[in-house]
């Protein structure tokens, strides 16, 4: 499987001009690094994920090496449930993944039990899953880190296949790094990775949380990181494109 590097661009542009806009550059800034290093779409994919309403705007079938995924979606199928988002209406959009359980959304009442229903739904129609999980500050300072990731993924994992469970991405996102400019040092957020590998052998783990074109590349070489989420730094279009230069040169 490849690198991810997941674009979360959370509530933001404020604009569809500006959303194309920034798309645009990052898909230029890709075509130019391709350039640079053919070999680059078989070792790394880059997926924007928008807000859903830019989606079909800036469907994008014909590009290889840019992705869309969606930052949350529903876990009902249909019918009458006001304000959500159906996993196959964001397949219909050529949406490829999708990031379920951002600590952002575990905040305004997401739970662990919604959680596992949503990735349910997302698998069952080869949506792929990204699963955000990771400690507060608090929980962090209180030593409980491996104890909160374990209690995370169990009730989210809560009665998956082997296939299913095959199919997963995961996120480690501390909390406390995410928006605030203070990354988890890529030691400690080692110490993480290697609690996960336990139960993750083959999957994706990725890191998230204040990651921008200085500090990316210890989690690749130093933790073995295999992606990012990128939240902050991916709504600026040189920012996220210079993660995406250094990245590419890194080896995995
Ligand atoms: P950040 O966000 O890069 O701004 O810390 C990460 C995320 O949204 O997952």
């Amino acid at each position: 499987m490849k690198p991810l590097i997941v674009a979360n661009w959370k509530m933001n542009p404020q604009t569809l001009t500006e959303a194309k806009q920034l798309f645009n550059s990052v898909k230029k800034g890709l075509k130019n690094i391709k350039n640079a290093c053919p070999g680059l779409s078989r070792r790394v994919e880059v997926v924007i994920c928008p807000p859903f309403v830019y989606l079909p705007q800036l469907q994008t079938t014909n590009y290889k090496l840019l992705k869309l995924g969606a930052q949350d979606c529903s876990w009902k199928k249909k019918g009458a449930f006001t304000g959500e988002i159906s996993p196959s209406m964001l397949k219909n959009l050529g949406c490829k993944y999708v990031i379920i359980g951002h600590s952002e959304r575990r905040k305004l009442g997401e739970t662990d039990e919604m959680i596992n229903k949503k990735i349910k739904a997302a698998l069952k129609i080869k949506l792929k899953p990204i699963l955000c999980i990771g400690e507060t500050e608090k929980e962090r300072k209180e030593g409980k880190t491996s104890e909160v990731l374990r209690n995370q993924l169990k009730k989210a994992l809560n009665n998956l296949t082997i296939k299913q469970f095959n199919n997963l991405t995961i996120a480690y996102e501390p909390v406390w790094a995410i928006g605030t400019g203070n990354p988890c040092d890529p030691l400690e957020a080692k110490k993480a990775l290697l609690f996960l590998r336990n139960f993750f052998k083959k999957q994706l783990i990725l890191y998230g949380g204040s990651v921008n074109s200085k500090n990316a590349i210890p989690y690749i070489k130093k933790a073995q990181f295999q992606g990012f989420i990128i939240g902050g730094a991916s709504l600026r279009a040189k920012e996220f494109i210079e993660i995406l230069k250094r990245v590419s040169k890194a080896q995995w």
